[in-house]
């Protein structure tokens, strides 16, 4: 079996980290992943509050296996209560990105939890390395949802292997696949975080009909854009885009979004598509491994597919020279 400095350090059995994902991961996924030896993680956004990140936390936890919560740091500027309410769960893993770090790792620390960031560029990883973080977790720009799209995930890697020192390193962005993860494994990272693959899992809380477009949809359908955070008016920091499919929207508005951010009528578009789950005009959040998806799978099928998939490859190499 594939086991990693993140496996002991989580208390895990395979090195696969279920990526946070807000309103579709739920505590109900990350069960799942945690159950079947990887570590399952619930998101907390800025819609949400201590009661419901307790909720989520429960239904994550039920089956007594380690389990995270991942947080974004500019929503946590405008909730501060969520830093306590996340302590209060004491989840065996906290990840914090997007935003300014050094202040919520700290928080984190101090209150004894473990904690993870997503950087995405060398100063984001430098600012986590600087505030003692446990795990560095190199997010490529390939990657579905919210993050810097600055550098591709192996070159990412590469550079933040390069500065992490004794930091065990996590890789992040289009990993879909045995070969994904024996490729990042071989390269040094300690594991793989991983969110796209598990949007097409039973336990999700993706719709049905977002599913079968994500079944549907190549590694050449979807676009790094903020057109959807500019019309809903959502807060997200002008440095991370989300990764999402490409649709009627993002074919309007990529490119327009001065235009985009005057236009009532755009947001009220949108949010009529949202209510009505209209996905040619509401988004699907997903990266470019999306393309590698292609049939519903439960969590569990999918991690001993991808690590032993993987485990077959690099020891292909094992005790040989190339
Ligand atoms: C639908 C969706 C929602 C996401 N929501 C969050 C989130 O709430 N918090 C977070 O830290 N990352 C979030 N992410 C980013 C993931 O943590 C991770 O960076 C990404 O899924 C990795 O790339 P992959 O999708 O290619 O596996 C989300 C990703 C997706 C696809």
């Amino acid at each position: 079996m594939l086991h990693t400095t993140v496996c002991d350090l989580l208390n895990i059995e395979v090195p696969i980290i279920g990526a946070p994902m807000y309103k579709v991961g739920g505590g109900k996924l990350a069960a799942a992943i945690s159950a079947a030896g990887g570590l399952g993680m619930i998101a907390a956004g800025n819609a949400d509050t201590p009661e419901s990140i307790a909720e989520e936390a429960a239904e994550a936890k039920q089956g007594g296996k380690p389990y995270g919560i991942g947080l974004m740091a500019w929503v946590l500027d405008d909730h501060p209560e969520m830093v306590d309410a996340t302590i209060a769960q004491r989840p065996d893993l906290v990840s914090v990105s997007f935003g300014t770090l050094t202040k919520y790792i700290s928080a984190f620390k101090a209150a004894g939890l473990r904690v993870a960031a997503q950087v995405g560029s060398v100063e984001e990883a430098a600012e986590a390395i600087e505030a003692s973080v446990d795990i560095l977790v190199a997010r490529g720009g390939e990657g579905g949802g919210h993050g810097r799209d600055e550098m591709s995930t192996l070159v990412l890697l590469q550079v933040v292997l390069e500065i992490a020192d004794s930091i065990p390193v996590v890789a992040a962005g289009g990993i879909a696949t045995a070969s994904g993860l024996a490729a990042v494994l071989a390269a040094g990272a300690a594991g793989a975080w991983i969110g796209t693959p598990f949007l097409a899992c039973t336990e999700s809380a993706t719709s049905p009909e977002a599913r079968q477009r994500i079944l549907r949809a190549g590694p050449g359908d979807t676009i790094s854009t903020r057109v959807f955070d500019i019309a809903q008016g959502a807060g997200w920091p002008i440095a991370f885009p989300g990764r999402a499919l490409r649709n009627q929207f993002t074919d309007t508005w990529h490119g327009s979004e001065e235009e985009l951010s005057n236009s009532e009528e755009a947001r009220e578009v949108l949010m009529q598509a949202i209510k009505t789950g209209d996905y040619d005009t509401a988004f699907i959040y997903a990266g470019q491994s999306v393309g590698l998806v292609k049939k519903e799978t439960t969590a569990a099928e999918f991690i001993t597919a991808i690590t032993s998939g993987a485990e077959a490859l690099l020891n292909r190499f094992a005790g040989s020279s190339i």
